[in-house]
């Protein structure tokens, strides 16, 4: 028995997954299944153990947590098929590295679409309407009586609203956002490339020097990758309005975050509203956190039961499929 189960194919899984991913990977037929205990869902697989438990596999499940290079990929061995990562990003993967050795890439595109495009909503209305100083006022008794003047924030209406990737997140954020800017409202966005789904929505494809420059609100919606880190730093915070609402939900590293800080000590910015940020977690005595125009929530934007589930059970038959030489249903293309 022992013999038979070290010659069926090894696929290390690095954190456990929602309950019927992890159900739907523990009852794939003819696999040896290696799975990292996390302590509770606090602990990324450390470093050094990632290394000594890829040895030899077919197939890794990973998290956005875990770095795939060279390093991992050597250690792995020439068994390795594919890597199957638990995410639309895949910016912690070396895809040349991959490539280099024919191992194919999985992802999760489209199943969390809806639920990242809504939590970027939350952060434009939480942001705009003061929400973190409410809370803040409430649980620490400064909330006296009702004043024509207290807590003021920014209405959307007739505001323009710059969307920086239109990809689907980014079309599902401006769909979601067209109402709150009624008709005279605005919809810009940078692109590489026109994206025709954005005329449905009376969008404008813009430079993205036009875009910080006109937004009222900006929201990060593009993948990190050489192009766009740190593309938002302390000369574009210039160019931006000086009240304007800036949301991040895609990767901390897109933003300069020491820049943003320091555009934050000169007054710049209406408020800023960030999923993610460098590093994750985020230490609570972070300067960034000392700025009340600044709500910080813990990269969050797919976390909904239904979405994980979907992603938790793309990421596994992506692996499955990969260790098995077929076509992934979702490989991120040569
Ligand atoms: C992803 O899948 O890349 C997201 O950041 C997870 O929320």
């Amino acid at each position: 028995r022992k013999i038979y189960s070290s010659m069926l194919p090894k696929v290390l899984l690095t954190k456990s997954l929602p309950p019927d991913s992890q159900k739907l990977l523990e009852n794939a037929k003819d696999i040896e299944l290696i799975q990292w205990k996390s302590d509770g869902e606090v602990q990324s697989i450390p470093r050094e153990k990632f290394l000594e438990m890829a040895k030899g596999v077919d197939g890794i499940l990973c998290m956005l947590t875990e770095k795939i290079d060279s390093e991992l990929l050597d250690v792995a061995g020439p068994n390795l098929k594919v890597v199957s990562t638990m995410s639309v990003g895949y910016d912690h993967v070396d895809l040349n590295e991959l490539r280099k050795r024919s191992i194919s890439l999985g992802y999760t595109p489209g199943v969390l679409t809806d639920a990242v495009a809504d939590i970027t909503v939350l952060l434009v209305l939480a942001v705009t309407r003061r929400m973190r100083e409410g809370i803040q006022a409430v649980e620490n008794g400064k909330w006296r009586i009702w004043s024509p003047t207290w807590l003021l924030g920014t209405q959307l209406t007739n505001k323009t609203i710059g969307i920086v990737g239109l990809g689907r997140i980014g079309f599902a954020t401006a769909l979601r956002l067209k109402p709150f800017i009624g008709n005279n409202g605005k919809i810009i966005y940078s692109s590489r490339v026109e994206k025709p789904i954005a005329s449905s929505i009376g969008a404008t494809k813009v430079e993205f020097e036009f875009l910080i420059r006109k937004s009222d609100v900006i929201c990060i919606c593009c993948a990190m990758n050489e192009e766009t880190k740190e593309m938002f730093n302390y000369e574009v915070f210039k160019k931006m309005k000086s009240n304007v609402i800036l949301v991040n939900t895609a990767r901390g590293g897109i933003i300069h975050q020491d820049d943003l800080c320091r555009s934050l000590s000169e007054g710049l910015f209406g408020g800023i509203g960030l999923d993610v940020t460098t590093p994750e977690p985020l230490n609570p005595n972070d300067p960034l956190l000392k700025f009340d125009k600044v709500t910080v929530i813990p990269h969050i934007g797919s976390a909904t039961l239904e979405t994980r589930t979907m992603m938790g059970n793309i990421a596994v038959e992506n692996v499955l499929t990969g260790i098995r030489g077929e076509a992934l249903p979702h490989r991120v293309d040569d």
